[in-house]
């Protein structure tokens, strides 16, 4: 942006390799024919010691006077530096490497088609296998199916299709939690409300086929139904009453359960919480005033 630019010249990858070959070829050669002059030099000065300064002149191995014995052996290992510049580094120097990474590459990308032609086969075995259709349906689980409740101590929750006891602070909570989520009930439990609860999506279960309700409220007959209806709700509520409990214990995650402090005559009950199954995660308190006649907790299970 400040200075000019200097132009720098572009050379790809490719050419770069090739001049990088090439000077390592030309820096092979000269060695080469630096050992070669060094050789005749060396050669001609062991003569020059023998025969006319008369270093060892008796001085033979295997008959061979020693200076012949050694220009022979330094001509072996020029030879041997010959054959490795023209031979050895030529046919296996970086073409050569080159050449045999690609062929490693292809062996492998040959080895990996057949893997997957082989996975492919194997694809509708895995589908089916058990350990892969619970991992998927663990991934695809996304809502906690929720169970709301207000107990009594002996599992009483209605009579005469009315609630037994009036908690103000458990029908906020109620009113808290369930807001802006689906909420999942039994037709009996639907017509013991006065009209249907603002902000929250009525999916009211019944048999009978053409069950009437408000605009606005889903009626669905199965509760298979009712929660698939509420598939993207992160939290759908099932809100009873005895009947649908008991239907939905075994898929429920959580229990937010309301446990009033006392026994109760009822004709509707909540199912007994198995311990080994439900796991308690919260217990909050509340004792009795001027607006609860009873003592009573509000207590969080999930499923262990
Ligand atoms: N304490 C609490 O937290 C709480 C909460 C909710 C309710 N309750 C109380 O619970 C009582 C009502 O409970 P409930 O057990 O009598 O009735 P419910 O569970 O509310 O509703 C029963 C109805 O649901 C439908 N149903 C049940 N099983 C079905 C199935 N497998 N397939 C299709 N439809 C099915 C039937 O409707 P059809 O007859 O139309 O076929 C059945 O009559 C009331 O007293 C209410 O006040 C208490």
């Amino acid at each position: 942006m400040f200075g000019s630019k200097k132009n720098k010249p572009q050379i790809d990858q490719e050419q770069l390799e090739f001049i990088q070959n090439a000077q390592s070829r030309i820096k092979q050669k000269k060695r080469l024919y630096f050992h070669f002059v060094v050789f005749l030099l060396g050669a001609l000065f062991l003569v020059i010691a023998n025969t006319v300064l008369g270093i060892g002149k008796d001085t033979q191995f295997f008959g061979i006077d020693w200076f012949v014995f050694a220009i022979l052996s330094w001509l072996f290992i020029f030879l041997i530096h010959l054959f490795n510049v023209f031979v050895t580094n030529r046919f296996m120097g970086k073409a050569w490497e080159q050449q045999q990474m690609e062929k490693l590459v292809t062996q492998q990308q040959v080895r990996i088609e057949k893997l997957k032609s082989e996975l492919k086969k194997e694809a509708p075995h895995i589908a089916e296998s058990e350990v892969y259709n619970e991992e998927l349906k663990a991934k695809e689980k996304t809502s906690e199916l929720t169970i709301i409740v207000a107990a009594g101590e002996n599992d009483a929750i209605g009579k005469d299709n009315k609630l037994i006891w009036h908690l103000s602070d458990d029908l906020k909570r109620f009113k808290k939690l369930t807001s802006g989520h689906h909420i999942i009930m039994g037709r009996k439990t639907f017509e013991s409300f006065p009209k249907p609860l603002p902000n929250r999506k009525h999916v009211v279960i019944s048999r009978q086929p053409s069950y009437q309700a408000p605009e606005g409220v889903i009626v669905v007959n199965s509760l298979e139904k009712a929660i698939e209806i509420a598939n993207n709700d992160p939290q759908p509520f099932i809100i009873g009453g005895g009947q649908i409990y008991e239907l939905a214990m075994p898929l429920a995650d959580k229990i937010e359960i309301t446990r009033v402090h006392a026994e109760f005559e009822a004709d509707t009950f909540f199912p007994k919480i198995d311990t080994s199954i439900w796991k308690e995660v919260d217990n909050v308190f509340h004792k009795k005033d001027s607006e609860h006649e009873h003592e009573f907790s509000f207590i969080t299970y999930v499923r262990k």
